[in-house]
C-alpha cells in the first residue's frame, strides 16, 4: 500500500471516530457549551476541571498541563500505546481492518530468519555453557543462581574460532547471515571467524523477547571485558535497554524502573529479587530510552556512579530528558557509593538497603538546582541574573505545567527575582514549549490577516466551502502554508482540526497546527464566517498592492507590456474602488 492511502486510511478512521465519546468512556466529561466539553485532567492532577474537549475540532486541549492532541494522540498519552496501537484501537472501535502495511513496521520487514539464527546461537550458547564446569564456577562465583542464568538464557562461547560458523554458516548465504547479525567478522582474505571467543555470553533481547543481540564477558582478566554484537537493522543500541523483556515478562504493572549501567548489575538485582532493573548498553542514556519507559512505569530511577563523571553523565541526562518532563512523570538521579557498582552494591547490603537507596534517589528538580548553583556565585548579583538566564533555558523547555511552575518558583527564591518576572521570560502558552514555532515561519512576523486566516482555517476547516475562488499568489510569511491548508480541507470535507494536524505528525507543522488550535479567537460561533471573509479580503488587497508594486517598479526599470501596463490600470482602479466605498 502506498504512503498516499495509508494516510487515506487514517483519516478514514478519524473522520469516523468521535473524540468526545473516546474520551468520555475513559474519564468523566461534562458538556460546557454546544461544542465543548470540560473535565478533570488525566494527565495531572488536578481537582478543578481545565482539560477541554472540542467536539467540532475533535481536539483536546488541557488549560492545566498544556497536553493536547487528536485522537490518536489521546490514546498514545492515556494508554501509553505506540501510533500503530492507537490507530488500530481507533480502527477497531470504528469495525475497520488494518491494511497490511500497518501489519508491518520497519523492523518486521526484516527476515525473520536473522531472528532464528540467533535465538539457535543463543541455545549453542546455553548448551555450552552447561558443559562448561569453568563457566558455571565464574557465574556461582558472581552469586548467580541457575534460575537465573536460565531467565536471562546466560550461555558460554567456546575458545573455537569457528564453533558458530561450522554450525551454522555452511553455505554463502548463511554466512552472510551470520555476518549480517554479528556473529562472524570477514578478515581481509574474506576467509571469517566467530566474533565471541571463550566469553559469558549475554543474549540481549528486544520487548517481545526475541533475541537482537549478544554481549560477551572476558572471563578472567582481558580487553575488552565486554565485547558486544555490533549495530545491526535488528539491534540499535540507543533503542535497547537490556533486561527489558525480563522486567515485563515478571511484572504485570511496574510503577518504576530502575536504570543502570551493566549486564551484571540487572541480573544481580534480579537475583535479589530487585526485578525493575534495565541498563543502557554502554551508550548514554537517550529521550527514545526514557520515552519507551515511561510507557510502563510514571517513575524512572537512574544509577549513577558517585564521583566527578558519574555527576557529568547525571547531568548530560537530564539535559535529555529535561522536554520531556511533565506533571505525571517523575525521574530520579540515585548516586552510588565510591567504587560501588548496584551488583556489589546489593550484594553487600542486600534488598532491603539497596531498594531504601532507590527509594531515596535526588529528585529531578533538588539534582537540577543543586548542579545548577555548584556552577554560580550566588552572593553577587552577576551570579544570580547567570543562575536566572541558564535555569530559564532548560525551564523554557516544558510546556506550561505544575512542575514548570514549581521550578520557577524555586528559581526566583535562588535568584531573588520575581517570580512573575521569570514567568513572562518562558510565556505563559503552549506556545512556549520546546519547539520555537515561529522558527516554520519567516523570520518576519506573520501580518495580521494571514495569521487570522491560517488560525480561523485550522479552527473551522469546513470554512474552505466559502471560498469562491483561487488566491491570487502573495508573498507573505505563511501564505504557501495557508495555500496547502486550503488544499486539504478541500481535499477532506469531513476535515476536522484534529485530522488537520495528523497530516504532519512528527513535523514542524505539527507544533504550529497545535498552537493555533487552542487559541483562543474570542470570535462567537456565528461571526466566525465574517471574520474568516474578510480576512481573506484584506489579503486579496494585499496581493493586489503587491502586483501594482511589482508592475512599478518592473516600469521603472525595464517598461511594461501593454498588456501589463492595462492590467497596472485596472488593478489600481479596483484599488480606488474600495478605498471609496
Ligand atoms: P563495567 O566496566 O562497569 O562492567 O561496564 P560491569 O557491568 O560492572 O561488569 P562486571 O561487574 O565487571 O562484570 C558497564 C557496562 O559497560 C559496557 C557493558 O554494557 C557493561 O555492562 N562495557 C563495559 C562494554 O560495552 N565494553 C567494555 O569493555 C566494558
Ligand atoms: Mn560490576
Amino acid at each position: 500500500m502506498s504512503e498516499h492511502s495509508s494516510r487515506d486510511f487514517i483519516h478514514l478512521v478519524l473522520n469516523k471516530i468521535d473524540l468526545v465519546d473516546l474520551i468520555g468512556a475513559r474519564i468523566s466529561l461534562r458538556k460546557k457549551s454546544s461544542h465543548n466539553y470540560f473535565g478533570c485532567c488525566p494527565f495531572h492532577n488536578e481537582k478543578t476541571p481545565s482539560f477541554s474537549v472540542s467536539q467540532h475540532k475533535q481536539f483536546y486541549y488541557c488549560f492545566g498541563c498544556g497536553a493536547h492532541g487528536n485522537a490518536i494522540d489521546f490514546l498514545i498519552q492515556y494508554e501509553r500505546l505506540n501510533f500503530k496501537e492507537a490507530l488500530e484501537t481507533l480502527a477497531r472501535q470504528v469495525g475497520l481492518e488494518m491494511p497490511n502495511t500497518f501489519q508491518r513496521d520497519n523492523k518486521e520487514e526484516i527476515d525473520s530468519s536473522l531472528y532464528t539464527l540467533l535465538m539457535a546461537a543463543g541455545g549453542v550458547y546455553q548448551r555450552q555453557l552447561r558443559q562448561s564446569k569453568r563457566v558455571i564456577a565464574y557465574l556461582k562465583n558472581r552469586g548467580i543462581s541457575g534460575i537465573i542464568a536460565k531467565q536471562f538464557g546466560l550461555g558460554y562461547a567456546t575458545a573455537e574460532w569457528g564453533s558458530l560458523l561450522n554450525l551454522f554458516g555452511k553455505t554463502a548465504e548463511d554466512k552472510r547471515k551470520l555476518l549480517q547479525v554479528g556473529l562472524i567478522i570477514s578478515k581481509e582474505d574474506g576467509k571469517c571467524y566467530d566474533r565471541f571467543r571463550d566469553r559469558v555470553m549475554f543474549p540481549i533481547h528486544d520487548k517481545r523477547g526475541r533475541v537482537i543481540g549478544f554481549g560477551g564477558r572476558i572471563i578472567d582478566q582481558g580487553e575488552p571485558k565486554y565485547l558486544n554484537s555490533p549495530e545491526t537493522p535488528i539491534f540499535q543500541k540507543g533503542h535497547t535497554l537490556y533486561g527489558l523483556h525480563q522486567v515485563l515478562a515478571v511484572n504485570h504493572h511496574v510503577p518504576r524502573v530502575l536504570v543502570v549501567e551493566g549486564y551484571m548489575d540487572v541480573i544481580a538485582l534480579f537475583q535479589h529479587e530487585i526485578t525493575y532493573a534495565v541498563a543502557t548498553l554502554g551508550t548514554a542514556t537517550t529521550a527514545f530510552h526514557a520515552q519507551m519507559l515511561f510507557r510502563y512505569a510514571s517513575e524512572i530511577v537512574f544509577c549513577f556512579d558517585g564521583d566527578d563523571a558519574g555527576r557529568r553523565a547525571a547531568w548530560r541526562a537530564l539535559e535529555v530528558l529535561f522536554p520531556l518532563m511533565r506533571d505525571d512523570l517523575q525521574i530520579r538521579f540515585m548516586f552510588l557509593p565510591d567504587g560501588e557498582d548496584p551488583d556489589s552494591l546489593v550484594r553487600r547490603e542486600g534488598k532491603v538497603l539497596f531498594e531504601e537507596r532507590v527509594i531515596a534517589a535526588m529528585p529531578f528538580s533538588q539534582f537540577f538546582f543543586h548542579a545548577l548553583c555548584a556552577q554560580a556565585d550566588l552572593s553577587t548579583m552577576e551570579g544570580r541574573a547567570h543562575l536566572a538566564a541558564r535555569g530559564l533555558t532548560y525551564i523554557k523547555q516544558l510546556s506550561p505545567c505544575v512542575f514548570r511552575n514549581v521550578l520557577l518558583e524555586e528559581l526566583a527564591r535562588r535568584t531573588r527575582i520575581q517570580a512573575d518576572q521569570l514567568s513572562q521570560q518562558v510565556g505563559s502558552s503552549a506556545a512556549a514549549g520546546a519547539i520555537p514555532v515561529e522558527a516554520l515561519l519567516p523570520k518576519k512576523s506573520m501580518s495580521a490577516p494571514m495569521r487570522l486566516a491560517i488560525t480561523l482555517l485550522i479552527q473551522h476547516p469546513t470554512l474552505v466551502q466559502c471560498l469562491e475562488e483561487p488566491l491570487p499568489p502573495l508573498v507573505l510569511p505563511g501564505f504557501a502554508f495557508f495555500m496547502r491548508l486550503i488544499e486539504l480541507c478541500q481535499q477532506n470535507p469531513q476535515m476536522t482540526t484534529g485530522s488537520l494536524k495528523e497530516y504532519w505528525r512528527g513535523q514542524q507543522e505539527e507544533k504550529y497546527i497545535e498552537k493555533l488550535a487552542q487559541q483562543d479567537l474570542v470570535i462567537p460561533e456565528e461571526g466566525v464566517k465574517a471574520e474568516f471573509l474578510a480576512s481573506i479580503q484584506k489579503l486579496l488587497k494585499i496581493a493586489n498592492e503587491q502586483s501594482i508594486q511589482q508592475l512599478l517598479s518592473k516600469a521603472s526599470l525595464e517598461g511594461l507590456t501593454e498588456e501589463e501596463k492595462s492590467h497596472l490600470s485596472q488593478i489600481i482602479r479596483k484599488k480606488q474602488g474600495s478605498i471609496e466605498t
